[in-house]
């Protein structure tokens, strides 16, 4: 058997299968997720600190497979939430509406009364939202999303803090925030932010957390501070990108945290929201090549990674490591530079762009790297093609399926003909 590049050999990822039996029994393409990475990442951010009142909230919108959710439970995480159909997921998998953090944004009155009735503490986005809380439950516990001023991310489309985003509530309008509380007799529990998405050094993220703390000090009896998720990983691992240095950053989390506590004078919770950095690297997604042309001097690898499968290449423009793996040997020394595309019927879908890979052969799966995160949740039905099957590779090595393929007949389940 031929593999090129080793970043799944060497984890072992694919356990006591080999990609070409799992896409045997599971069609093509396929997610495959390792479970024992899975539980690393979840532990590493909850050894993140060592202030003890501290609560890792895994953001579920980068992965919410149940099997996963389940996993995460039993590492001792808590969850955040975007939507009621996430609420509804976590109550599914066990979490307790008490491990829940619902992070609304522009949502209906009854998209907030579900997350209310369940006893779920809920944060809002804007001072009319607050409103509208404090009218569905007066005298009720709320927590308050704000906008630190300070922004970063791997992409404009994932910065969610600073001047030019939709998120979160405007410091300058902490005087009206109150009167509003006042006014619906308000219990503010908590605040939160988030910065955006994907940093591989701290800077922006612990200049962020130092605006969320001295927000913070505008109100008492705060039970918890959020700091928000964006912890990176590395995409180039073929290139050796460097980890996010988590032990340092951990250690000025920590001193922070910890001076800011005496100042404060109550012991509060302080949460992070990882999402990324909890499930991306898990995730394998397998596809197969089948067709190979040349089109105008252009070479093109014609595979089933559609951007209905992954959308981040055509979303983003994000980068994800390719793997080759081949049921045979034969020698492939020479590099050329290759187009992977997809089977979507529009020009953009490309899942690599002039990738400088060793000759590949219709027949060949090709493995696309760190895809456990906002991989399989933003899939779609798009051509009217089947979103592919999740599997878990157990921490034994034996493989289990998690999520099965769409089949046709979902593709006409909601029709009312
Ligand atoms: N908390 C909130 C309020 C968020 O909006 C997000 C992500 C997170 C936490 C988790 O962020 P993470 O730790 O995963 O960076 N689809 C994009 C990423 C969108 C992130 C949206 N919000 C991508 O594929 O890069």
């Amino acid at each position: 058997q031929y593999v090129y590049s080793n970043v799944t050999q060497s984890l072992n990822f694919f356990g006591n299968s080999d990609p070409f039996e799992l896409i045997e029994e599971y069609g093509s393409p396929l997610y495959v997720y390792n479970e024992r990475i899975f539980r690393e990442r979840c532990r590493e951010m909850k050894n993140l600190v060592s202030y003890p009142n501290f609560s890792v909230n895994y953001s579920v919108k980068a992965n919410s497979n149940l099997q996963l959710l389940k996993i995460a439970l039993e590492e001792g995480l808590n969850v955040d939430a975007m939507s009621p159909g996430e609420i509804f997921l976590e109550l599914q998998a066990g979490f307790k509406p008490e491990q829940i953090l619902f992070i609304s944004n522009n949502v209906s009155a009854d998209e907030m009364k579900f997350a209310i009735d369940r006893k779920i503490t809920v944060s809002v986005d804007s001072l009319s939202q607050l409103e509208l809380f404090g009218k569905i439950n007066p005298g009720g516990s709320v927590a308050i999303r704000f906008n630190p001023g300070v922004g970063a991310g791997h992409h404009k489309k994932v910065i969610t803090g600073g001047k030019e985003t939709k998120f979160g509530v405007d410091p300058n309008f902490i005087p009206q925030v109150k009167e509003i509380l006042k006014k619906y007799n308000l219990k503010l529990v908590g605040i939160n932010q988030h910065i955006g998405s994907l940093f591989m050094e701290g800077s922006a993220y612990i200049q962020g957390i130092k605006s969320i703390l001295s927000l913070a000090e505008n109100f008492e009896d705060l039970e918890f501070v959020d700091l928000g998720g964006g912890f990176g990983i590395p995409y180039h691992k073929q290139e050796n990108e460097a980890r996010l240095d988590l032990s340092s950053l951990g250690k000025e989390l920590d001193s922070i945290l910890n001076e800011w506590v005496k100042s404060y004078g109550k012991n509060i919770t302080f949460k992070i929201e990882p999402g990324r950095y909890i499930s991306a690297e898990c995730g394998v997604l397998l596809g197969t090549v089948h067709a190979i042309k040349i089109n105008y001097d252009n070479k093109y690898v014609g595979t089933d990674l559609g951007f209905n499968v992954l959308q981040r290449p055509i979303m983003y423009d994000s980068h994800h490591d390719i793997e080759i793996y081949r049921n045979s040997d034969l020698p492939s020394t020479k590099k050329e530079p290759v187009i992977i595309v997809g089977n979507i019927c529009e020009s953009g879908d490309i899942i690599a762009k002039n990738r400088l890979l060793p000759e590949i052969f219709e027949g060949d799966l090709l493995g696309v790297l760190d895809a456990g995160a906002y991989g399989h949740v933003m899939s779609s039905n798009y051509n009217n093609r089947l979103r592919p099957a999740e599997v878990l590779i157990k921490e034994n090595g034996d493989h289990i399926l998690i999520r099965r393929r769409d089949t046709l007949e979902d593709l006409i389940r909601c029709y009312n003909v």
